[in-house]
């Protein structure tokens, strides 16, 4: 991997990153210019992929580093505007990979489509009726959308549900049919919109009830993606502390989370910070992922953490996280925004079930190493020293005159542009 070419990778000027990127074959030779240029979205792609469109509003690339997933190294692309994130994720991708990296275990890619059918007036007939058609359904389906069917996947089942009419709330009662979809490479919304749409005069025929509505749900608890690790305690040790003491912290840190959901927001926001960034920058809709995460999050009926960190036996600390991640590597921008396909090639043009597998274990490493720190310094210490950079640049230092000015700044007694003004005049004269 030729890993000690990319040491001290953020004290680098931007080109020279892009050339050790370059020289250690992660990207392929050309002017560096040209591949800044080749970022860039082109307003005519932007013009069609929105409406109303009259600009691009864009966000920093970074790389997050040392992330050993499955046996193989990679480099994360992150798209994101808060500091601190990409720099936490090497930091605690670093300490997993010499405990051996993240482990994953994805599920099958299967999406749902969703129709709800109101004013059922014989329950059981009417689930019967649906049960016996299910063969039909499919058939309906995938004529819809015969292209997945050619390249091996499509509707696959369905799932019935009842959901009871609820005082409290003001609702009626729904019967709701879930179609399951294979949607191989693909994150799949339009294809089961297409298909959910396509089945519903069929279901409203069969059962004398009126659809409400036919639409994928983003709660793809059918498409599940856990990350694994697994830190014995002499690799925790850190700045005065025991490996031990820092692993109990970080168990004790993670039940609170579990246990309480004003934590568990905060904890699970730290994990979206790391896989909203990689959805990003692989042109995949964080939406989606965001509201399936968090839906998952209440599984148990309580808002909860989405990892779980535990001791094992022989004293490691263990952790894991699940998520739904219907993620794409076709589709919807990918194709289209150059920024994807530069990420995609980044990482080796992984398929969807290894892009989730990359995803989740980001997520998992940027818990590690926001309890890890919440546990330990707190999470302002390295804030700051971020900060002191930014304050640095926006005064106007250039070149070796920003870690001068951030170096002096984090010992001045205010951290504010008008004192990085000062010691950068103070430094030039
Ligand atoms: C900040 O963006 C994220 C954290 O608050 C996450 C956490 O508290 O676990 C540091």
């Amino acid at each position: 991997m030729g890993k000690n070419k990319l040491d001290k990778f953020y004290n680098r000027t931007i080109d020279q990153r892009i050339e050790a990127l370059m020289t250690e074959k992660y990207l392929e030779q050309r002017p560096i210019d040209d591949f800044k240029e080749s970022l860039i979205l082109p307003e005519e792609i932007a013009n069609h992929m929105i409406e109303n469109q009259i600009g691009t509003y864009q966000l920093p690339l970074g790389l997050a580093l040392h992330f050993l997933i499955d046996d193989k190294e990679y480099l994360l692309p992150m798209a994101t505007e808060e500091p601190s994130v990409i720099a936490a994720a090497s930091f605690a991708a670093k300490t997993i990979a010499v405990a051996g990296g993240f482990t994953t275990e994805i599920t099958d890619r299967v999406m749902i489509g969703q129709i709800a059918l109101k004013g059922i007036k014989d329950k059981e007939q009417a689930i019967h009726a649906i049960s016996a058609a299910e063969e039909e359904i499919i058939t309906i389906a995938n004529e819809a959308h015969p292209s997945i069917v050619k390249r091996g996947g499509g509707a696959c089942g369905i799932n019935i549900r009842w959901i009871e009419r609820d005082q409290e709330q003001d609702t009626s009662s729904f019967l709701v049919v879930h179609l399951h979809v294979e949607t191989l490479e693909a994150m799949g919304a339009n294809m089961i919109n297409t298909m959910v749409e396509a089945i519903k005069p069929y279901l409203e025929s069969l059962t004398a009830a009126k659809a409400v509505m036919g639409i994928l749900s983003n709660y793809a608890t059918e498409c599940l993606a856990t990350a694994r690790c697994r830190i014995p305690v002499d690799v925790l040790a850190r700045r005065g502390l025991s490996g031990v003491e820092i692993r109990d912290r970080i168990v004790e840190a993670n039940q609170f989370a579990i246990a309480d959901p004003y934590r568990a927001v905060t904890n699970n926001k730290g994990i979206m910070n790391g896989i909203d960034a990689l959805v990003i920058a692989t042109g995949n809709d964080s939406r989606a992922i965001e509201a399936g995460a968090h839906a998952y999050a209440t599984r148990s009926g309580q808002y909860r953490s989405l990892t779980k960190w535990t001791k094992a036996e022989n004293g490691d600390l263990i952790g894991e996280l699940t998520i739904p991640l219907p993620i794409g590597t076709v589709g919807g921008s990918i194709g289209i925004h150059p920024g994807a396909t530069f990420t995609h090639q980044m990482l080796g043009y992984p398929d969807a079930k290894r892009l989730e597998a990359i995803i989740v274990s980001l997520g998992l490493a940027q818990n590690f190493a926001a309890i890890r720190a919440l546990v330990t310094d707190g999470i302002q210490k390295g804030h700051m020293a971020l900060h002191a950079k930014s304050l640095a640049i926006n005064a106007g230092a250039t070149g070796d005159e920003v870690k001068k000015v951030t170096q002096a700044l984090r010992k001045a007694e205010h951290m504010d542009l008008k004192t990085a003004e000062q010691i950068l005049a103070k430094l030039r004269s």
